[in-house]
Protein backbone atom coordinates (compact mmCIF):
# COMPACT_ATOMS: atom_id res chain seq x y z
CA UNK A 1 0.00 0.00 0.00
CA UNK A 2 1.23 3.72 -0.80
CA UNK A 3 1.07 5.44 2.71
CA UNK A 4 2.42 7.27 5.41
CA UNK A 5 2.73 11.23 5.69
CA UNK A 6 6.31 11.51 5.12
CA UNK A 7 5.94 8.52 2.51
CA UNK A 8 6.93 10.75 -1.06
CA UNK A 9 7.10 7.74 -3.54
CA UNK A 10 7.19 8.71 -7.51
CA UNK A 11 6.44 11.95 -8.51
CA UNK A 12 4.90 10.18 -11.54
CA UNK A 13 2.86 7.56 -9.52
CA UNK A 14 0.02 7.32 -11.30
CA UNK A 15 0.51 6.40 -15.04
CA UNK A 16 -2.10 7.90 -17.80
CA UNK A 17 -3.67 5.09 -18.88
CA UNK A 18 -4.43 4.43 -15.21
CA UNK A 19 -5.64 7.91 -14.74
CA UNK A 20 -7.52 8.20 -17.68
CA UNK A 21 -9.39 4.81 -16.94
CA UNK A 22 -10.85 5.93 -13.88
CA UNK A 23 -11.76 9.51 -15.18
CA UNK A 24 -13.72 7.26 -17.58
CA UNK A 25 -15.76 5.91 -14.65
CA UNK A 26 -16.95 9.03 -13.07
CA UNK A 27 -18.90 12.53 -14.58
CA UNK A 28 -17.32 15.37 -14.92
CA UNK A 29 -18.34 19.09 -15.59
CA UNK A 30 -16.33 21.65 -16.83
CA UNK A 31 -18.42 23.97 -15.75
CA UNK A 32 -18.69 23.01 -12.51
CA UNK A 33 -15.51 20.46 -11.14
CA UNK A 34 -12.46 21.55 -8.99
CA UNK A 35 -9.98 18.42 -9.10
CA UNK A 36 -7.78 18.78 -5.92
CA UNK A 37 -4.09 16.18 -6.00
CA UNK A 38 -3.20 15.64 -2.52
CA UNK A 39 0.50 15.21 -3.44
CA UNK A 40 0.62 16.07 -6.67
CA UNK A 41 4.46 15.36 -7.45
CA UNK A 42 5.06 16.51 -11.00
CA UNK A 43 1.71 17.59 -11.33
CA UNK A 44 0.72 15.25 -14.14
CA UNK A 45 -3.04 14.14 -12.76
CA UNK A 46 -3.41 17.58 -12.87
CA UNK A 47 -2.66 18.14 -16.86
CA UNK A 48 -4.19 15.54 -17.60
CA UNK A 49 -7.49 16.89 -16.05
CA UNK A 50 -7.29 19.97 -16.94
CA UNK A 51 -9.10 20.03 -20.33
CA UNK A 52 -12.11 18.84 -18.50
CA UNK A 53 -12.69 20.73 -15.50
CA UNK A 54 -13.22 23.98 -14.22
CA UNK A 55 -9.72 24.34 -12.00
CA UNK A 56 -7.14 21.67 -11.29
CA UNK A 57 -5.28 22.42 -7.96
CA UNK A 58 -1.78 20.11 -6.54
CA UNK A 59 -0.48 20.30 -3.24
CA UNK A 60 2.97 19.30 -3.12
CA UNK A 61 5.00 20.18 -0.18
CA UNK A 62 8.99 18.89 -1.82
CA UNK A 63 10.27 22.03 -2.78
CA UNK A 64 11.93 20.54 -6.01
CA UNK A 65 8.65 18.70 -7.15
CA UNK A 66 7.06 21.60 -6.65
CA UNK A 67 9.18 23.53 -9.62
CA UNK A 68 8.58 20.31 -11.83
CA UNK A 69 4.73 20.35 -11.63
CA UNK A 70 4.76 24.57 -12.01
CA UNK A 71 6.78 23.95 -15.32
CA UNK A 72 5.00 20.61 -16.31
CA UNK A 73 1.86 23.27 -16.34
CA UNK A 74 3.79 26.27 -18.02
CA UNK A 75 4.42 23.55 -20.76
CA UNK A 76 0.93 22.41 -21.30
CA UNK A 77 -0.44 25.51 -21.72
CA UNK A 78 -3.45 25.15 -19.72
CA UNK A 79 -4.50 28.57 -17.78
CA UNK A 80 -6.84 26.72 -15.12
CA UNK A 81 -3.72 24.83 -13.22
CA UNK A 82 -3.12 26.26 -9.91
CA UNK A 83 -0.05 24.35 -8.21
CA UNK A 84 0.66 25.06 -4.37
CA UNK A 85 4.06 24.81 -2.86
CA UNK A 86 2.05 23.30 0.46
CA UNK A 87 1.09 20.80 3.13
CA UNK A 88 -2.36 19.40 1.71
CA UNK A 89 -2.98 19.09 5.73
CA UNK A 90 -3.42 22.94 6.01
CA UNK A 91 -5.33 22.71 2.77
CA UNK A 92 -9.04 24.22 2.71
CA UNK A 93 -11.57 22.35 1.14
CA UNK A 94 -13.96 24.00 0.24
CA UNK A 95 -13.85 24.47 -2.96
CA UNK A 96 -12.66 20.75 -4.38
CA UNK A 97 -15.67 18.96 -5.66
CA UNK A 98 -13.09 15.74 -6.72
CA UNK A 99 -10.11 14.96 -4.32
CA UNK A 100 -7.20 12.66 -5.12
CA UNK A 101 -4.90 11.30 -3.97
CA UNK A 102 -2.24 8.13 -3.76
CA UNK A 103 -0.84 9.27 -0.06
CA UNK A 104 -2.34 7.85 2.96
CA UNK A 105 -4.10 10.92 4.10
CA UNK A 106 -5.35 9.65 6.78
CA UNK A 107 -8.67 10.03 9.07
CA UNK A 108 -7.74 13.78 10.20
CA UNK A 109 -7.56 15.39 6.48
CA UNK A 110 -10.86 13.16 5.83
CA UNK A 111 -12.68 14.57 8.35
CA UNK A 112 -11.16 17.70 7.44
CA UNK A 113 -13.11 17.51 3.60
CA UNK A 114 -16.15 16.19 5.33
CA UNK A 115 -16.57 19.10 7.32
CA UNK A 116 -15.04 21.41 4.62
CA UNK A 117 -16.16 20.27 1.55
CA UNK A 118 -19.71 20.34 -0.38
CA UNK A 119 -22.07 17.36 0.07
CA UNK A 120 -21.55 14.94 -2.70
CA UNK A 121 -17.61 16.27 -3.49
CA UNK A 122 -15.83 12.92 -4.52
CA UNK A 123 -12.32 11.46 -2.84
CA UNK A 124 -10.87 9.25 -4.80
CA UNK A 125 -7.98 7.11 -3.04
CA UNK A 126 -5.39 4.77 -4.24
CA UNK A 127 -6.05 2.73 -0.91
CA UNK A 128 -8.30 1.19 1.20
CA UNK A 129 -10.51 3.95 3.02
CA UNK A 130 -9.93 3.92 6.88
CA UNK A 131 -12.16 1.93 9.40
CA UNK A 132 -14.53 3.19 9.51
CA UNK A 133 -15.23 4.84 6.28
CA UNK A 134 -17.41 3.24 3.54
CA UNK A 135 -16.44 3.61 0.07
CA UNK A 136 -16.62 1.61 -3.10
CA UNK A 137 -14.28 -0.15 -5.58
CA UNK A 138 -13.60 2.13 -8.48
CA UNK A 139 -10.97 0.12 -10.65
CA UNK A 140 -7.64 -1.66 -9.31
CA UNK A 141 -7.19 -0.37 -5.95
CA UNK A 142 -8.67 2.84 -6.42
CA UNK A 143 -11.82 3.86 -3.85
CA UNK A 144 -13.87 6.14 -4.32
CA UNK A 145 -16.34 7.85 -1.66
CA UNK A 146 -18.78 11.00 -1.25
CA UNK A 147 -19.21 13.77 1.67
CA UNK A 148 -20.78 13.58 3.67
CA UNK A 149 -18.82 10.12 4.27
CA UNK A 150 -20.86 7.39 5.87
CA UNK A 151 -20.01 4.65 8.12
CA UNK A 152 -19.94 1.07 8.35
CA UNK A 153 -21.89 -0.65 10.96
CA UNK A 154 -19.48 -3.04 11.81
CA UNK A 155 -16.72 -4.87 10.78
CA UNK A 156 -17.64 -7.52 9.05
CA UNK A 157 -19.89 -4.64 6.63
CA UNK A 158 -16.29 -3.25 6.23
CA UNK A 159 -14.53 -6.35 5.24
CA UNK A 160 -17.55 -7.34 2.86
CA UNK A 161 -17.19 -3.79 0.44
CA UNK A 162 -13.63 -3.68 0.58
CA UNK A 163 -13.35 -7.04 -0.47
CA UNK A 164 -16.45 -6.96 -2.96
CA UNK A 165 -17.96 -9.76 -1.30
CA UNK A 166 -21.73 -9.94 -0.14
CA UNK A 167 -20.87 -12.48 2.59
CA UNK A 168 -17.37 -11.97 4.19
CA UNK A 169 -15.87 -11.36 7.88
CA UNK A 170 -13.26 -9.06 9.20
CA UNK A 171 -10.83 -12.09 9.79
CA UNK A 172 -11.10 -13.17 6.14
CA UNK A 173 -9.76 -9.26 4.91
CA UNK A 174 -7.06 -9.41 7.95
CA UNK A 175 -6.00 -12.93 6.01
CA UNK A 176 -5.93 -10.91 2.91
CA UNK A 177 -3.90 -7.78 3.92
CA UNK A 178 -0.34 -7.96 5.04
CA UNK A 179 1.13 -8.09 8.61
CA UNK A 180 1.54 -3.95 8.71
CA UNK A 181 -2.01 -3.35 6.93
CA UNK A 182 -3.95 -5.85 9.34
CA UNK A 183 -2.05 -3.91 12.17
CA UNK A 184 -2.96 -0.73 11.04
CA UNK A 185 -6.23 -2.14 10.41
CA UNK A 186 -6.77 -3.83 13.96
CA UNK A 187 -5.77 -0.36 14.97
CA UNK A 188 -8.42 1.51 13.38
CA UNK A 189 -10.95 -0.72 14.29
CA UNK A 190 -10.06 -0.24 17.87
CA UNK A 191 -10.12 3.92 17.74
CA UNK A 192 -12.79 3.98 15.34
CA UNK A 193 -15.58 5.26 18.09
CA UNK A 194 -13.61 8.14 19.22
CA UNK A 195 -11.89 9.41 15.87
CA UNK A 196 -15.70 8.84 14.33
CA UNK A 197 -16.98 11.71 16.47
CA UNK A 198 -14.29 14.21 14.09
CA UNK A 199 -16.63 13.46 11.63
CA UNK A 200 -19.79 15.03 13.21
CA UNK A 201 -20.56 17.53 10.72
CA UNK A 202 -21.86 20.31 13.40
C1 LIG B 1 3.67 9.35 -5.09
S1 LIG B 1 3.66 11.06 -5.39
C2 LIG B 1 2.22 11.20 -6.37
C3 LIG B 1 2.38 12.13 -7.52
C4 LIG B 1 1.12 12.29 -8.36
N1 LIG B 1 -0.01 12.67 -7.55
C5 LIG B 1 0.81 11.02 -9.08
O1 LIG B 1 -0.15 10.35 -8.65
O2 LIG B 1 1.49 10.67 -10.05
C6 LIG B 1 3.13 11.70 -3.82
C7 LIG B 1 3.59 13.12 -3.59
O3 LIG B 1 2.98 13.61 -2.40
C8 LIG B 1 3.86 14.54 -1.81
N2 LIG B 1 3.42 14.71 -0.42
C9 LIG B 1 3.44 13.79 0.58
N3 LIG B 1 2.90 14.29 1.71
C10 LIG B 1 2.52 15.57 1.40
C11 LIG B 1 1.87 16.60 2.14
N4 LIG B 1 1.51 16.41 3.42
N5 LIG B 1 1.58 17.77 1.52
C12 LIG B 1 1.94 17.97 0.22
N6 LIG B 1 2.55 17.03 -0.54
C13 LIG B 1 2.84 15.84 0.04
C14 LIG B 1 5.23 13.90 -2.00
O4 LIG B 1 6.27 14.83 -1.94
C15 LIG B 1 5.07 13.25 -3.37
O5 LIG B 1 5.64 14.06 -4.39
Amino acid sequence: MRKSALWRGSPIATSRDEFMNLLNRIRLSKKKDVFYDLGCGYGRPCVWIAPRVKLAVGYENHIDRFKRAKLAVEKSGYKNIFIKHSDFSFASYRKATIIYSIVDIGLQIMARINRQSKPGTRVILYRRPNYPIKGKKISGNYFIMRTPFKKARDPDEFAKMILGRKTATIEDLYKKLGTEDTRDLRREIRLSVKEWKKFVIN
